[in-house]
């Protein structure tokens, strides 16, 4: 028998134009805001009982004294970097665990050198069709309000690019009873950006996305992290889906919210592009950042920087439970997560995050979505660094609700239900149709058509998930309507 439909949840409201200068407090210049009392009530229920206290601080410790060790060790690492075969044909245990410790990935050559410089030329040429385009800085635009392009649309189709999102995803366990398909990757779109040389404006210090202070306010976001605020954070589990596929990550409405549970953030190269050209930079190690992040507001410190030594500030000794204020250094309502070496020292960000290895056109980056990251500040290389937004999003009801309404955004092109809204590309030229979406796997991303209850599913996977998927895929049709 046919379940009963779902009420429909109303379609999001449009958002404010815009671009990406209103996401982050640090690029719009704000200061520090001061969250509402309601917020040391949170902050006093989470650090709990006597018991969760002493748990807390026992955490804070070796934790801290880990961040130290960790720092001195990240000068001598290097990024993984693999080729689509490894990764997707045979990837050994050791590269698996190292992607996991780390929580960032380069996968080369995942279209072809060719293709990926045909797809930079094509929007060059839809950007010039379309000057009204709006970007950031508007003086000189880089990052660019665009969603729609034909190379948007295949870039993000292309089985190749689909298969590395399957097995990003497959990196991530759940139990039986998460509601979220590991298998089948719907399509977010996000904006593109061609940095020119010498930029220096589009300088994204380190942050993380996926909501702020909603990792701590929402209590099903903040299930994820229930080891690390019990003080035992060496037993949390930054692949474990958890309750994240239904965590709220966006509360406040912000500009720069992401309305899916995107388990990696990505990029696909379109340049050669290297450290010091305006690249990626990453925290590498993701048990041990994800756990300072949730912890760091807990604790506050007793003597400031300026009345001691470096050592002696950051010493566990130095820093005691916060029982009295609201703060949660870096986590402003409705904005990105941001952190550096006042709001989170002992992470010593200006010398733990390190670029990512040089990429060619067609090679992509990707990053767990705990990572802290940002855009290296200066673009000093020669040429463009040019990258399509492009993340691995699993099937889950909430994410099939985002992208029953993106569809709706693509069909008018209109921004994308997360993005600054206006008119978008609903008047330009040469723009993405719904008959460039090609493909059932591109289709299915895209919410225009019903997904079936086999395709993607492999032989030993299928006897013991289907009933799961077939869950899942029938709730995501029924949210989609079709
Ligand atoms: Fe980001």
């Amino acid at each position: 028998m046919t379940p009963p439909p779902l009420p429909p949840t109303p379609r999001r409201k449009e958002r404010k134009e815009g671009d990406i200068g209103s996401v982050f407090a640090s690029l719009s210049g704000e200061a520090e805001a001061v969250l509402p009392p309601r917020f040391l009530d949170l902050k006093r229920s989470i650090i709990g009982d006597e018991a969760n206290q002493a748990a807390l601080r026992k955490g804070w410790a070796s934790l801290t004294r880990r961040l130290a060790q960790r720092a001195d060790e990240i000068e001598a690492k290097q990024q993984a970097a693999i080729t689509y075969e490894e990764f997707i044909e045979r990837p050994s245990k050791q590269l698996i665990d190292e992607i996991k410790s780390c929580g960032t990935v380069v996968v080369r050559n995942v279209v072809s050198e060719e293709q990926a410089l045909k797809w930079l030329d094509e929007i060059r040429e839809y950007v010039k069709l379309n000057p009204q385009v709006k970007g950031f800085p508007a003086d000189d635009k880089q990052v660019f309000e665009l969603y729609w392009s034909k190379p948007q649309l295949a870039a993000r189709a292309h089985p190749r690019s689909m298969a590395v999102q399957r097995a990003l995803l497959s990196l991530f366990s759940r139990s039986p009873d998460t509601p979220v398909s590991l298998e089948t990757p719907l399509t977010y779109a996000d904006r593109l950006r061609i940095r020119n040389p010498g930029d220096a404006k589009f300088a994204l210090g380190p942050h993380i996305d996926g909501g702020s202070i909603e990792r701590w306010e929402d209590p099903t976001y903040r299930s994820v992290y229930e080891r690390i605020l019990r003080g035992k954070w060496e037993e949390f589990d930054a692949w474990e889906i958890g309750a994240r596929g239904e965590a709220k990550q966006n509360m406040y409405d912000g500009a720069g919210a992401c309305g899916v549970f995107r388990a990696f953030q990505g990029w696909t190269s379109l340049s050669d592009t290297g450290p010091t050209e305006g690249t990626l930079r990453v925290y590498p190690f993701i048990q041990e950042m994800s756990a300072y992040t949730l912890m760091r507001p807990l604790f506050k410190v007793i003597q400031s920087r300026a009345e001691l030594s470096h050592d002696a500030y950051l010493a566990p000794g130095n820093w005691e439970l916060d029982l009295e204020t609201s703060r949660f250094p870096g986590s402003p309502l409705a904005r990105g997560q941001e952190l550096n070496d006042d709001t989170h020292p002992h992470l010593a960000l200006s010398r733990t995050m390190v670029s990512l290895p040089r990429v060619k056109p067609g090679d992509q980056a990707w990053w767990h979505c705990d990572v802290i990251h940002a855009v290296e500040a200066e673009h000093r290389g020669t040429g463009p660094s040019a990258v399509m937004y492009i993340p691995s999003v699993p099937l889950t009801a909430q994410n099939a609700e985002y992208v029953r309404d993106q569809r709706e955004s693509f069909l008018a092109a209109r921004p994308p239900p997360d993005f600054p809204g206006g008119v978008g590309e609903s008047g330009f030229q040469g723009t993405g149709r719904e008959e460039d979406v090609v493909g059932l796997a591109a289709r299915n991303a895209m919410g225009l058509d019903a997904f079936d209850f086999h395709e993607g599913l492999s032989d030993d996977e299928r006897a013991i998930r289907e009933k799961d998927e077939r869950a899942i895929r029938e709730k995501a049709n029924v949210v989609l309507g079709i």
